[in-house]
């Protein structure tokens, strides 16, 4: 049975574009199918002035393709005591900062320069709370005694709950939610949000190390029990306004991918809207899906709602999809979600409906 689906054109709130032969690389799939996108600050060296954001904002918006149509890259500031807090308010107050983004440091892929706690960043805050800014959080453990399977529930009680419990005006998305702990964090506190990647809802650790090691599955936080995919999916199909599409797409080269210590991202720019698509679809809420994709980031960041629409149709693509992509400077990426995506055509919905 073909089922199709026309949604308001959907956003990415949180996604890897890189720089340079990456970014040129990957924009394309971001700028064509989503319209908002909140960038990652884990450059190297890391986002930590307005200055910087505004010249990478540049840089996207040179990089993308002239058929981008409305997209529109938002910033976010790598949280990091070198943040400069004028500089922060003079960010926010002129529209260029949309969040902060805080990340453990070691916790993931360019997290060296984050803090070791995040009680060390209270200054920072302050203007956030003050401003009604988002915090971003990365929410893992680094304790190389927690079980990597556990360390998002630990991080969760340990450090962002207590920090919450003291700032309750704090505004915070805990990005790409992996757990079970994470969605009853967010749902036991209006005002939480967090993004769900297409690769958490879809996949869980047995397809990541049962049949062979997968590292185009390995990501952080990392890939959780099926007992967490399944609260997942709910959470996202619930049509709860706190969750919302970020898909996480953070390209690595093969050479990094697949050496010694597989780096964590999964590159999911692509094909994440049709991964999406499926889970819903086999869930039975692709009704779900304009809230999830579409609607609740839009209210999570105060943005209008998109005037234009793309419709999903599920009958089997009869074409060869590509598998990966090459960069400029001989990267080799492998796309994740070519099983979903062979189910699914995406198109812009004609206006006149
Ligand atoms: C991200 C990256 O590669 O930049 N990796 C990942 O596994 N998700 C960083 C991050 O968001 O953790
Ligand atoms: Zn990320």
């Amino acid at each position: 049975m073909t089922s199709t689906i026309t949604i308001p054109r959907p956003d990415d709130w949180h996604v890897h574009l890189r720089d340079d032969a990456m970014l040129d690389a990957v924009v394309g799939y971001t700028a064509r199918r989503f319209r908002f996108a909140m960038v990652m600050p884990n450059l190297i060296p890391p986002l930590t002035s307005v200055a910087a954001a505004v010249a990478y904002r540049d840089k996207i918006l040179a990089s993308a393709p002239a058929d981008s149509g409305d997209f529109r890259p938002v910033m976010a500031l790598y949280a990091s005591p070198e943040v400069d807090l004028d500089d922060l308010r003079t960010g926010i107050a002129d529209g260029v900062v949309a969040a902060v983004k805080y990340y453990p440091a070691g916790a993931t892929t360019n997290s060296e320069a984050g803090a070791a706690s995040m009680r060390d960043l209270m200054p920072l805050y302050e203007v956030l709370a003050d401003t009604g800014t988002r915090l971003l959080v990365h929410a893992e453990s680094t304790d190389p005694t927690v079980d990597i399977f556990d360390r998002e529930a630990h991080f969760l009680e340990n450090q962002l709950a207590p920090l919450m419990d003291e700032m309750p005006e704090l505004l915070v998305t805990v990005e790409h939610v992996s757990t079970a702990a994470g969605v009853e964090l967010v749902r036991d506190r209006p005002g939480t949000a967090a993004t769900i990647t297409p690769h958490h809802l879809a996949r869980e650790r047995s397809d990541l190390l049962a049949d062979g090691m997968r590292p185009d599955l390995y990501c952080k936080p990392v890939i959780n029990s099926e007992a967490d995919r399944v609260r997942l999916v709910e959470a996202a199909t619930s049509g709860d306004p706190a969750f919302c599409l970020g898909t996480d797409s953070a390209p690595h080269p093969t050479t990094a991918k697949y050496g010694p210590k597989a780096k964590a991202g999964v590159f999911n720019a692509a094909y994440g809207l049709e991964v999406v698509a499926e889970t819903f679809h086999s869930h039975g809420s692709l009704d779900a899906l304009p809230a999830f994709a579409s609607h609740n980031g839009c209210a999570i960041y105060g943005v209008d709602a998109p005037s234009d629409h793309i419709t999903l149709v599920r009958e089997p693509v009869d074409s060869e999809l590509a598998t990966q992509f090459t960069t400029s400077a001989g990267d080799e990426v492998v796309l994740f979600g070519v099983e979903e995506a062979m189910q699914w055509t995406v198109r812009e919905a004609d206006p006149k409906g």
